[in-house]
């Protein structure tokens, strides 16, 4: 059935106000059929000689417009096809900028990539200072560029240098931030919005026009303002750009391709250049992947990982049991994010003191990126407590235990919590590697039982990991889900088996990275190869961030729970042994001074017991570390620790970074293609022994010709 008109307008008083509405979605978004009904009317505003301005508005509450139509791009087959997708955009745009009657647009909620494009088209910008109106040019996070004129526009209004900072990294700035920017003209409480938009608009019709100065006085002119400045910034942000990418990512060259084109050549030629740039990037593998990564990040919000999900407990307190790195990580995340009120809990006061201050810096870091106001940082902090009592848990819906990964210790907390908190109140368990039925085994209440297994640092690192056991009561698994979207975290769900998902593939590439070593491959050559192919950092940097001392405890749960194929490395021993744990103490793999990251210490290799003498040659040390995970990913997979592909790659990128641009481990091992890789693992079994050898899900596809994905 064809949707009704998205857009609609009334008269009054002279303005035609005008209000955007996809009819049966939830976003509204640019379509080809949505150009042609913005085109219908503005013709008809342009018609109609009672019409003198325009105030333009969602219909949506909480978005302005998503962008362009993203299922679009999915069906573009050529980059011809795509570059006149792009110019269609560009030309609509043109027709808004150059519109005879001026126009106001009020934007609430999320305004991005094709709809701040559209924003940026119009004379006059009001935003609702509200935590949901969020202005950018996400574009290249999808592996394009913004091609309906962003690239032209933006660095007009604000100047190159932030509208590259905005355009090459894809961040997304809060009204505040954008009014701050430049980008928006007026800054007002929501519930004015339109009454300020519609008097804007109105004074516009009456030929009143804003002043827009540049900001950033002497500096802004020297760099943004004329043509030699620029030409530093571009050779600047071109070279940041390339060591951030790697060359894997090339869709914020090719921006910023076209926002120095235009510069230096006209808006008419930039244009130009933009779409022929956003055709050929439209078409890419990268973009098809991370286009894939939306989508199903998408759908894992809306999904609970059960069937029929009852409705969540709304959490307003939280207990968190543990004050060390993670329970203060949880406990600040929890405040910052979702303003629950949480009460601390650890043996003795001086640590719970400590935990208390980890967590309010989570909020001073927001204050201090702007992030939030100092009104809004004194509140949050007010709801942060503790004490080495349980005082307080017995009004909470929640509680989530951190404490040290011991199943004895953490039996023992379970209790003590158990006889603290109301019976309908869940406990999490935050343990990286130990079965939650074990654990819950000693419970008094098992089905409020479950594992929130999440990443460090807990503020920053995206991924939850929710693990229910088997007697685990669905409404539990529905909350902890739900809490953990509250903390701005994707939640899969995962089965109840050592190690989860995560560790599950980690730890053999971390056991292959030890047996690297041992074969006398550099540290920091390992460490560039796996940059090179895409990983944020290489697995001996990984280790030193994770701790030595928790690896070699989650490598030791494994290799009990999974034998052989599991067998640590033994070039690890020695460094846990000597007190080298990683950046936390200062000295690992690497020195490091204070947060800042020194080169390779040399004496490291006397206690792995070997010297670097080349190893195997690159190709094979990437081979092994990477086809290792692969083989174990698809082995999981079979044993259905995680319910799908799915899931499997959005917690392998967002839990420890696998390259967004291949897609995941079991994307990437679609584009192998399983006969290949068991043809590659059955080599490596040959040489290096049974731990690659090919698992039954992967020979099984081998054979039948089948993958992951349909
Ligand atoms: N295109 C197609 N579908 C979109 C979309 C878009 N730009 N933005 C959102 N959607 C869909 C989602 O897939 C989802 O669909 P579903 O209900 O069928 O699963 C639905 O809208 C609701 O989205 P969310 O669940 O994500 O809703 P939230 O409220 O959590 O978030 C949002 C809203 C912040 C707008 C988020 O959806 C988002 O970030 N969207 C993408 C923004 C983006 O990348 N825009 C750039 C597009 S490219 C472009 O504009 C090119 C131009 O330069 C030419």
């Amino acid at each position: 059935m064809a949707p009704g008109p998205a857009l609609t307008w009334a008269l009054a008083d002279g303005i035609a106000v005008v209000t955007f509405d996809l009819p049966g979605e939830p976003v509204n978004k640019i379509s080809r059929a949505v150009k042609q009904d913005v085109l219908a009317t503005f013709e008809a505003l342009e018609r109609d000689a009672q019409v003198q301005a325009v105030a333009f508005f969602s219909g949506k509450p909480d978005t302005f417009i998503a962008g362009a139509d993203i299922e679009e791009f999915v069906t573009l087959t050529s980059a011809a096809e795509a570059e006149r997708l792009s110019a269609d955009g560009q030309d609509l745009l043109e027709r808004v900028a150059r519109f005879p009657k001026p126009i106001a647009v009020g934007i609430h909620g999320a305004c991005l990539g094709g709809g701040l494009e559209f924003a940026l088209a119009c004379g006059y910008r009001v935003a609702s200072d509200h935590p949901k109106t969020q202005l950018g040019l996400p574009e290249v996070q999808l592996g394009i560029l913004p091609g309906a004129g962003g690239c032209q526009r933006l660095p007009r209004l604000i100047g190159a240098r932030a509208a590259l900072d905005m355009i090459l990294t894809g961040k997304v700035e809060p009204a505040p931030r954008a009014f701050r920017l430049g980008i928006v003209d007026e800054l007002v409480h929501p519930a004015t919005l339109k009454d300020i938009t519609l008097a804007a608009a109105k004074r516009m019709a009456g030929g009143w026009r804003t002043k827009r100065r540049r900001r950033g006085g002497l500096v802004a002119w020297l760099l943004d303002g004329n043509p030699l400045g620029r030409q530093l910034v571009f050779r600047t942000a071109r070279k940041q750009v390339r060591v951030k990418t790697g060359g894997n990512y090339p869709a914020p060259l090719a921006a910023l391709e076209a926002v120095e084109h235009g510069l230096k050549h006209g808006i008419r030629e930039g244009l130009k250049r933009e779409a022929q740039l956003f055709g050929q990037l439209a078409v890419t593998d990268v973009s098809r992947k991370l286009v894939q990564i939306f989508f199903a990040t998408t759908a894992l919000k809306k999904d609970f990982g059960i069937p029929n999900p009852p409705p969540p407990v709304a959490v307003r307190r939280l207990g968190v049991v543990g004050a060390g790195f993670m329970g203060s990580g949880i406990a600040g995340t929890a405040v910052v994010q979702a303003g629950v009120d949480v009460r601390m809990k650890d043996a003795d006061l001086p640590r719970v003191a400590k935990g208390l201050a980890a967590a309010r810096e989570i909020l001073d870091d927001r204050l201090k990126r702007r992030r939030i106001t100092r009104y809004e940082h004194a509140r949050l902090a007010a709801l942060l407590s503790g004490g080495d009592t349980y005082a307080g848990f017995g009004r909470a819906e929640l509680v989530i235990e951190a404490v040290f990964e011991d199943l004895q210790v953490k039996q023992q907390v379970l209790g003590e919590v158990e006889a603290a908190i109301p019976e309908s109140a869940a406990f999490a368990s935050n343990t990286s590697t130990i079965p939650i039925h074990r654990i819950a085994a000693a419970a008094r209440r098992p089905e409020q039982v479950i594992g929130m297994h999440f990443f460090s640092p807990v503020a920053r690192m995206p991924l939850l990991e929710v693990i229910p056991s088997q007697r685990t009561a669905p409404g539990v698994i529905s909350t902890a889900v739900a809490f953990g979207r509250r903390l701005g975290k994707t939640p899969i769900v995962v089965q109840d088996s050592p190690g989860f998902w995560i560790n599950r593939i980690l730890t053999p590439y971390m056991n292959e990275a030890g047996q690297l070593l041992a074969a006398g491959v550099a540290i920091e050559e390992m460490d560039r190869l796996m940059v090179q192919f895409g990983f944020p950092v290489g697995p001996i940097t990984l280790l030193d961030e994770v701790g030595m001392d928790v690896a070699e405890k989650v490598a030791g749960v494994m290799y009990d729970a999974f034998g052989e194929r599991f067998t640590p490395s033994p070039a690890f021993a020695g460094m846990v042994k000597s007190g080298r744990l990683g950046r936390k103490t200062g000295k690992g793999f690497y020195t490091y001074d204070g947060a800042k990251k020194g080169g390779v210490d040399a004496a490291v290799y006397e206690l792995i017991g070997t010297q670097p003498n080349g190893g195997p040659r690159p190709a094979e040390i990437i081979q092994r570390l990477v086809l290792v995970m692969l083989n174990e990913a698809a082995r999981a997979v079979g044993e259905g620790i995680v319910r799908s592909p799915r899931d499997g790659d959005i917690g392998a990128i967002f839990g420890f970074g696998f390259p967004p641009f291949r897609g995941g481990p079991l994307r990437h091992a679609d584009d192998l293609g399983p006969a290949r890789i068991v043809g590659e693992l059955e080599r490596l079994a040959e040489r290096y022994g049974a731990r690659f050898a090919p698992c039954d899900v992967l020979q099984e596809h081998a054979r039948a010709n089948t993958k992951f994905y349909p």
